[in-house]
């Protein structure tokens, strides 16, 4: 499906073929958003065209699903500067075709300078905008180390996978238009939270069809390409954010950047009625949510009730909110706290979670307490699946749009705010609303907890999809929900992704819903008693499915953004 086609948006193309040259399938200034496609082959779904068109390309060129995730990664650090990041983190969770299950853990960590009360006044009050704008904001980054992480499980040189991005950084490509709304209404900030000029910034406000030009970003990653990961972490590009921290009263040193480590992590994967999940384990709360809220729904006919009937979506609500109660209190890095993983997704332990549900009537989240047992928004996400059968899902992130809106000075890219997603004080709500605890507070070195969920079905060696969403603490909701749409209601993958979702994360206590959620139910809520607001739209999820019996590929990019998928 195509849904908007951009022709000649800017007056040269260097891509463009001429009569000697083959053409070059990345086409920077005439691209299409192409929602859904259907291929035997191999499909990459992400926030943007180009860089969905980077990924297949790679596939096309031998690459399996874990270059064309990489390549993809750092395309979209170049086209969708607001999410799309080198300055984040993120996590990548795949199924190998030789039954091996990965799960990396790149999330960033807390500066050494960090300390748990760095975001409160003397009086002990929560200054929360520091955790959300500027210097103070950022987490060392971990993507790429996450990359290089990444990279044993890839079958192509590196400079393969980079090139795309180092090209599209250098010689530019037309922006679409919700980037130009979003730079335009991003101006002020990267104006006042920057010390030397960037990228994002031009005299005359931008229009869709501009050439966004990144010479400097160009010229990180072709550091990254001759270097590897100390292309990065150390030289040039670590000289220019630490220059940045000093203009900038921020905290990240050279041993900090030198520091950073990507994990290797065990997927965490579990049963629902046949199916294998596999998703992200902590420092994500992610898969610990997303198996306990499948948990809790499992025993009940959700499909005899029938998609977004007033009893599906109650009972799945009740189950966002113990999910939700849970993770606040017990969620956090797994290498500095202790987390009763086991007993968290213990199946007795979520049935006895919903003991107290009471069909058709609102629960309280002043009732609802974390359990007890025996002792921005923005993110991207990327699915792909190869021609093999492998599987890969990536969560990435900035964490707000465009993260704290700070450039690492001459890098030329853009640093998170992710230390939001810390605990700034027990009980304060981050920009998401989540409020957290002890678990969660602040530590030199350590992972702030994330909600991203990167996820993929199997049935038995086979993975079925690939999907996930950013969307701040909206995601594990939208990933439940997606997995429940397909799995449960029989909903087309389109469908599955496209229509209104709905949010409850303990506290506040209220149900939020999009625009286009059905009044019928609506109002069946706000009869069983629940407090039910409307609001924009929720995630933006891209699903690959694979048919077993054609082995057809059908990927499928959101409605709600510039969201494109590409295959062949
Ligand atoms: N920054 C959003 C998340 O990691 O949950």
């Amino acid at each position: 499906m195509r849904y908007l086609i951009m022709i000649g948006l800017a007056a040269g193309s260097f891509f463009t073929a001429c009569a000697q040259q083959p053409v070059d399938p990345i086409q920077p200034f005439h691209y299409n958003i192409e929602k859904e496609v259907t291929v035997p082959r191999g499909a990459v779904a992400s926030a943007h065209p180009l860089a969905s068109r980077v990924g297949v390309m790679i596939l096309q060129q031998g690459g399996n699903a874990v270059d064309a995730a990489i390549a993809t990664q750092l395309a979209l650090a170049v086209v969708y500067p607001g999410a799309g990041n080198i300055g984040g983190g993120g996590f990548l969770v795949a199924h190998l075709t030789n039954g091996r299950n990965i799960a990396i853990d790149y999330r960033e960590t807390a500066p050494a300078k960090a300390g748990r009360d760095m975001y409160l006044d003397s009086a002990g009050n929560a200054i929360t905008q520091l955790s959300i704008d500027g210097h103070l904001a950022a987490g060392i980054p971990g993507t790429i180390a996450g990359i290089f992480a990444s990279m044993k499980y890839a079958k192509l040189p590196f400079s393969k996978l980079i090139d795309p991005a180092i090209k599209l950084a250098a010689k530019g490509f037309a922006i679409t238009a919700s980037e130009a709304g979003n730079l335009n209404a991003a101006r002020a900030d990267f104006e006042r939270l920057n010390t030397l000029p960037t990228a994002f910034v031009k005299e005359q406000p931008w229009k869709a069809g501009d050439t966004l030009l990144q010479p400097e970003l160009a010229h990180t990653l072709t550091l990254i390409r001759n270097k590897g990961a100390a292309g990065f972490y150390e030289g040039e590009t670590a000289a220019a954010i630490v220059a940045e921290m000093q203009r900038g009263k921020g905290i990240i040193t050279a041993d900090d950047l030198k520091n950073y480590r990507a994990k290797e992590r065990e997927a965490l994967a579990f049963n629902y009625k046949g199916y294998t999940i596999l998703t992200m384990p902590l420092p994500s709360s992610g898969g610990i949510c997303l198996r306990q809220m499948m948990g809790m729904v499992e025993k009940y006919p959700l499909a005899t009730w029938g998609f977004h009937s007033p009893r599906a979506v109650q009972l799945m609500i009740e189950a966002e909110r113990r999910a939700y109660a849970d993770r606040a209190q017990f969620l956090g890095d797994p290498d500095f706290i202790k987390v009763p993983v086991q007993q968290l997704m213990n199946k007795q332990y979520i049935t006895s979670r919903m003991q107290d549900f009471e069909p058709m009537k609102a629960g309280s989240s002043t009732l609802t307490k974390a359990g007890v047992f025996p002792e921005s928004t923005e993110t991207t996400h990327l699915s792909i699946i190869d021609a093999a059968g492998n599987a890969v899902s990536v969560t990435t992130t900035l964490n707000g749009h465009y993260g704290s809106k700070t450039v690492a000075g001459k890098a030329g890219f853009l640093l998170n705010n992710e230390m939001d997603d810390f605990s700034v004080k027990p009980g304060v709500p981050n920009m998401y609303g989540l409020v957290g605890n002890e678990a969660n507070a602040i530590a030199p070195g350590k992972r702030m907890l994330s909600s991203m969920t990167p996820t993929i079905v199997l049935k038995g060696k086979q993975a079925l999809y690939s999907l996930g969403t950013p969307g701040g603490s909206t995601i594990i909701t939208s990933v439940f929900q997606t997995l429940l749409n397909t799995l449960e209601f029989g909903l087309s993958p389109a469908n599955a992704i496209n229509k209104p979702k709905f949010h409850h994360q303990w506290l506040p206590d209220e149900v939020a819903v999009e625009a286009d959620f059905p009044d019928s139910t609506l109002q069946a809520l706000q009869q069983m008693g629940y407090k039910v607001v409307k609001r924009g739209p929720i995630g933006h999820t891209e699903i690959i499915q694979r048919t077993p019996a054609t082995r057809q590929l059908t990927a499928v990019g959101d409605k709600r953004g510039d969201d494109s998928v590409a295959g062949f």
